[in-house]
């Protein structure tokens, strides 16, 4: 009785304590002055360590992140984009590798706020296109990248603390800046090189509207992705240990 007793105090407490943040990465004090500016470092500190992942708190390896969802499906736009597409196995590369980040954190309004820009982020997946684009008939299914060059993006989490820990309430992403966009379907038509390549072309040589035509979306599912990812570190790390004690 009293060892049955002494299990569940120890279960009741094991999970009620909150996981120390790595050795390795840099605590920032709400009280401190320079707070945002320890934020950021710390930020950037964080990416670069995160060529491995680290589930003790809930972190995945950002160098090769496999975005942890099914299939995506978008819909079609209204300028280059006249096809509905899935894409799945989405794998992005060069996450952590940022030319700028700063982060800063409003205890006011709970919102952490993260301005990131990118050389180049590189997405490898599968997809299945039908339809459009522009005039031009789109079809087929395979593996496909896409890559973005010169990305600035603002990501917010929207936080609320209760019982010493943050809950994550709204997440957004919002694309800053573009520079350009590389795109290859390979496999289109079935394998036919040459219609393949002249809708590659015209896919490439439209960048402009066609990241016009799927921005929403995919602003979208990147802030479902980041604020999925931050909450898993919210659930085991508390908000003392995050940020120091209120
Ligand atoms: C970060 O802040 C610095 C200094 O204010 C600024 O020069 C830089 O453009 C900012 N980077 C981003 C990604 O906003
Ligand atoms: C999340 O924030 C965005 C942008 O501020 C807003 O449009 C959206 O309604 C918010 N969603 C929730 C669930 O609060
Ligand atoms: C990206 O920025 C670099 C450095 O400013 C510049 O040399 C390059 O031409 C830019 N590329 C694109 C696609 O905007």
């Amino acid at each position: 009785m009293i060892n049955r007793i002494v299990v569940l105090v120890v279960l009741f407490t094991a999970s009620c304590f909150s996981v120390p943040l790595p050795s390795t990465f840099k605590k920032c004090n709400r009280k401190q002055a320079d707070f945002n500016q320890c934020l950021t470092t710390a930020v950037q500190d964080a990416f670069h360590q995160l060529d491995k992942p680290y589930p003790e708190v809930g972190l995945p390896n950002l160098k090769h992140f496999i975005v942890p969802v099914g299939t995506i499906r978008f819909g079609a736009g209204t300028s280059v984009v006249h096809f509905t597409h899935i894409v799945k196995n989405v794998k992005i590369d060069k996450l952590a590798d940022f030319s700028s980040l700063n982060a800063s954190m409003d205890f006011n309004t709970n919102v952490l706020r993260l301005d990131i820009d990118y050389p180049i982020v590189k997405f490898d997946f599968d997809y299945e296109v039908d339809g459009k684009v522009l005039v031009m008939p789109i079809k087929g299914q395979g593996s496909g990248q896409i890559h973005l060059k010169n990305a600035s993006m603002v990501v917010t989490f929207t936080l609320e603390e209760k019982n010493k820990y943050y809950k994550l309430v709204n997440s957004t992403m919002t694309f800053k800046k573009m520079g350009g966009v590389m795109i290859n379907l390979e496999n289109l038509f079935d394998g036919n090189k040459e219609l393949s390549d002249r809708i590659n072309v015209v896919m490439n040589e439209n960048w402009k509207g066609m990241f016009q035509d799927l921005k929403d979306g995919y602003q979208k599912i990147n802030a479902e992705v980041f604020g999925g990812m931050f909450s898993n570190v919210l659930d085991k790390v508390s908000a003392a240990e995050l940020f120091g004690d209120p």
